[in-house]
């Protein structure tokens, strides 16, 4: 790929996702929506691979939200079957590249074999060091913080933490990302120009990329424009 070659070219260190428009690519072809998550978990392993092989150290994927549960029983049950197959299929191959599993999101609430499946993949690839895969699964912007500030007050009722110790910097060992860099790269696919409540804490400086391309069309084309146009952004972080 070009843009592998050329050697001016910034790569985000962290690049989330918000992955949309799974069902409207099934819908357009007269397929049943789940057809369009098959397809779109598929775009999501070549995208991890192409993502670590430019070198982007972190990639956030925002697979199912908190706010995901309304939809019907069929399409989450059908959803939740595809990180076993993901991690079952593929876990070898991340220890191989040294790709660390990290789960954003309560997911002790999901079938068992889902949560068991995650669960694995954590633990055989906890000593994974060049890469992070951050799947969000059952992952809400606003339930990530109340659940930081629940284990805040705890750890200063039991004196782990002093408050006049707590700041931005120590309040982030609370949230999911806990050790990860912040996102340079938020993007969005199918149209749609919304943040949805991923990783509100995380994006605050994040550059935003929007594209009309749906999810299971999503092709390394796409990510290489979204990466050529955050090298366009001037990042100035509040300064001048
Ligand atoms: C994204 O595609 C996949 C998930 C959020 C699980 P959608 O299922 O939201 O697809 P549209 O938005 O209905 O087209
Ligand atoms: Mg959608």
């Amino acid at each position: 790929m070009e843009i592998l070659n050329n050697e001016n070219i910034k790569i985000p260190e962290h690049i989330a996702i918000i992955l949309d428009g799974n069902g409207r690519w099934a819908l357009k072809r007269g397929l049943i929506r789940t057809m369009g998550h098959k397809v779109g978990a598929e775009t999501m392993r070549k995208t991890i691979n192409y993502a670590f092989s430019l070198g982007v150290k972190v990639l956030s994927l925002f697979c199912f939200s908190t706010e995901n549960w309304k939809r019907d029983k069929e399409e989450i049950a059908y959803l939740f079957t595809l990180p076993i197959e993901y991690f079952n299929k593929y876990t070898d191959k991340l220890i191989e590249e040294d790709v660390k599993v990290v789960v954003s999101g309560d997911i002790s609430v999901l079938p068992k074999e889902t949560m068991l499946a995650c669960d694995k993949a954590i633990l055989k690839t906890k000593n994974c060091k060049s890469y992070v895969l951050n799947i969000c699964l059952n992952y809400g912007g606003k339930a990530e913080i109340i659940r930081a500030c629940k284990q805040i007050v705890n750890d200063v009722n039991s004196n782990k933490l002093l408050l006049e110790n707590l700041n931005e910097k120590t309040f982030e060992n609370y949230l999911y990302t806990k050790n990860l860099p912040p996102v340079d790269l938020l993007i969005r696919t199918s149209n749609e120009k919304r943040i949805s409540n991923f990783m509100l804490w995380q994006i605050a400086y994040a550059e935003i990329y929007f594209t009309k391309t749906l999810w299971p069309a999503f092709t390394k084309k796409d990510l290489d424009k979204a990466i050529e146009e955050y090298n366009h952004r001037q990042r100035r972080f509040g300064g001048v």
